[in-house]
Formats: structure tokens, C-alpha cells, sequence
């Protein structure tokens, strides 16, 4: 008898860190479920700021090692093959995740194989392309809100980069929570960002935003101090005891000295996976409380260019790579 020929797909992979250039679409093996575990075929993946820096070589390049690697965390697509022991998802379901966070998870890929439970059902009224932009992005902004700032109706929380991926679901989420959201964002994006549910916005090309935000609560902070020390200086805008959110880059030893020498408080924070959660976000996207913006969606061959997009750091929303020929 002969041996069964193993199944393969497209995936990006590179086989060296480096600047776009190393993203190379090549035909590899097909993953298969393990027990607990559910086999998607991804429809579109995400593509977020934590792919490109781990591309060139930091990101969670420490935990993924050397290339060659398929990069990727967001997908969405239809579960395939559902391995022994999975009861809460069935094959033809269409879930959405972001699954093995910050370990690989090859999201850049025709298939993923990854625990059930951190998928959710994608939500009904948004398509693969939409629903691949939301896991990364979404448990972000709710994992700092909600379950590492408890965000109460009635608080003032500041969101930095509000134009962002991650930054205009943190607008919907704190305004979905009852809070008084002040956002950072230049001038072009200011009525966009009203309409999401930004109470007041604020130029950071114009004016510094410590002389402007007031008696924070919460500060979301999605710039860090790489950018004209944006974590210190928001350090001004707290109350007593508030609390900064440091997303992208943790908490300097400045940072939290500081901090401390103010009466305020920070803390890191890694956005983790989290099915139930996103079962919850489903729901707020399909009740039409939370809106998702998609800039720009790529071919899985034009993964490069979607990273050199990304990078220049202007991105209104997500960018997104469909497997499926983009029409
Ligand atoms: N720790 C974690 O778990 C975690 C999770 C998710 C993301 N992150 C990190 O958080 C950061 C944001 O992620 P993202 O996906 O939201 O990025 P993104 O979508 O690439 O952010 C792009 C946006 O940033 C805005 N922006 C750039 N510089 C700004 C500044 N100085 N002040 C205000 N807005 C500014 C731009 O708006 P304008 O054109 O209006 O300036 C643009 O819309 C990244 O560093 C990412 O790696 C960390």
C-alpha cells in the first residue's frame, strides 16, 4: 500500500528576519487537529503591529525563534476538521480567534490548527475580511478596559492612537461601558472618530494633550514613550490613583518611578486569547454597537505590502490578508 501523499497549502513564511521583502508566499505542509483542537480553513487573517516587529526580528520573535516561521494571530474561517474530544464547535461553523497567543499560531495560511476554545462563532452581519480584523485588536481594548482597568460608567478614559486597530475599538468599547472617552488622533480622523463615540478629540500634531485632557481615570496608552515620551507626559492627565494602561511596549523603570513620585498608577499588559470573550464582542458587533474599519484588504502573494503599509504607522482601522483572490 502506498504511503498517502500529505496534504499541503500556501502560507507566507520567511526564512530569515528582515524588512518585508523576507514575506514569501510557498507551498507547506497541512497542519492536522489534535485532540481538543479544531482545523479552520482561514478565509482572511489579520495583520497586526506585533507581525511586523516580529518579522524584523523583535515583537514575539523571542518566543517564536528563529525563522523560518509563518506569522499571523487573526483569523476567520470555517472549522474543517474538528478534533476527539471538541463539543462546542462543529466542521462547517465560522469561527473567528486568535488562537496560541504569543506562541505561533501561522495565521498567514490556508489552515490553523489551534484549541477550540479559542475560537468564537464570528459575528453573522460581518464578513471573513472584517471578522479576521477584530480578535488581536478587540481583545485588546476589552482585556485593558474591562478586565485589567474595570472601566465604570461615568469614568474618563483616555485612548491614545484612537485611529488605530486597537485604539478605535477602545473608543466603542469605553463609550459602550459609559465612560467619557477623550481620544488622540490628527485632524482627519476626528469626525470619524466622534461618530465611533469619542467625546472629545484631540490634535497631537497641534497641541500637547497634557494641556488639554483633564482628570483621567484611565489613560489607554497605544503610543508609548518611543513617540515624544507619550506615557510619561500622560502620567499630567490622571487623577490620584488613576491608572495607565502601557500596551505597547510595558512599564520603564522612569515610567513607573515616576508614576509612583505622582500618586498614579501603571501597569504592562499582554493581550492573551480568550473564546469567551469574543463570543461577547460578536455580540456588541451584531447588536451594531461596535463597528469594525478594514483600510485596506491584501492578496495572502501581497503580504509584504501590507506590511510596508503598516509600518509607516498611519493606518485608519486594520489591514487584513484574504486567501481568496482579492477581486
Ligand atoms: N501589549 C499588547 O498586548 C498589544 C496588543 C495590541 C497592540 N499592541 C501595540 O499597541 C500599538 C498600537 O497597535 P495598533 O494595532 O492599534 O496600531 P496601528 O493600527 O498601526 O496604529 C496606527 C494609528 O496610530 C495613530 N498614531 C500614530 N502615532 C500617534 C501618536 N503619536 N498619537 C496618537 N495617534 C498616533 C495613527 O493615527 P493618525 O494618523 O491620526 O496619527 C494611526 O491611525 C502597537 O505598538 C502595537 O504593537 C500591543
Amino acid at each position: 500500500m502506498s504511503a498517502q501523499k500529505q496534504k499541503t497549502m500556501r502560507a507566507v513564511v520567511q526564512d530569515a528576519f528582515g524588512g518585508p521583502e523576507v514575506l514569501r508566499v510557498r507551498e507547506v505542509p497541512r497542519p492536522e487537529p489534535l485532540p481538543t483542537e479544531v482545523l479552520v480553513r482561514v478565509h482572511a487573517a489579520g495583520v497586526n503591529p506585533v507581525d511586523w516587529k516580529t518579522r524584523a526580528g523583535s515583537g514575539m520573535a523571542g518566543v517564536l525563534g528563529q525563522p523560518p516561521f509563518v506569522l499571523g494571530w487573526d483569523v476567520s474561517g470555517v472549522v474543517e476538521a474538528v478534533g476527539f474530544g471538541v463539543t462546542t464547535l462543529s466542521v462547517g461553523d465560522e469561527v473567528y480567534g486568535m488562537p496560541w497567543f504569543p506562541r505561533a499560531a501561522g495565521g498567514y495560511a490556508e489552515y490553523v490548527t489551534a484549541p477550540a476554545r479559542q475560537f468564537a462563532r464570528k459575528p453573522a452581519t460581518i464578513d471573513h475580511d472584517h471578522a479576521a480584523a477584530v480578535p488581536l485588536a478587540a481583545l485588546t481594548a476589552w482585556q485593558a478596559l474591562v478586565d485589567t482597568a474595570d472601566v465604570r460608567a461615568g469614568q474618563r478614559v483616555l485612548v491614545h492612537a484612537a485611529a488605530g486597530g486597537v485604539g478605535h475599538l477602545a473608543v466603542q468599547f469605553a463609550k459602550h461601558l459609559g465612560a467619557h472617552v477623550v481620544a488622540t488622533a490628527s485632524a482627519g480622523r476626528h469626525a470619524w472618530l466622534k461618530e465611533l463615540g469619542a467625546d472629545e478629540v484631540i490634535d497631537y500634531t497641534a497641541v500637547r494633550f497634557e494641556d488639554v485632557a483633564r482628570a483621567v481615570d484611565v489613560v489607554v496608552d497605544l503610543v508609548g514613550d518611543t513617540h515624544d515620551k507619550t506615557a510619561l507626559r500622560s502620567l499630567a492627565v490622571l487623577r490620584p490613583d488613576g491608572l495607565l494602561v502601557a500596551v505597547p511596549a510595558g512599564v520603564s523603570p522612569e515610567l513607573a518611578d515616576t508614576a509612583s513620585a505622582m500618586g498614579v498608577r501603571v501597569t504592562p499588559f499582554l493581550v492573551e486569547p480568550d473564546g469567551p470573550a469574543l463570543t461577547r464582542i460578536a455580540e456588541l458587533i451584531d447588536a451594531g454597537e461596535v463597528a469594525i474599519e478594514v483600510e485596506e484588504v491584501f492578496p495572502l502573494e501581497q503580504a509584504a505590502q501590507a506590511h510596508a503599509h503598516g509600518e509607516n504607522g498611519r493606518t485608519r482601522g486594520k489591514l487584513v490578508l484574504r486567501t481568496t483572490p482579492v477581486t
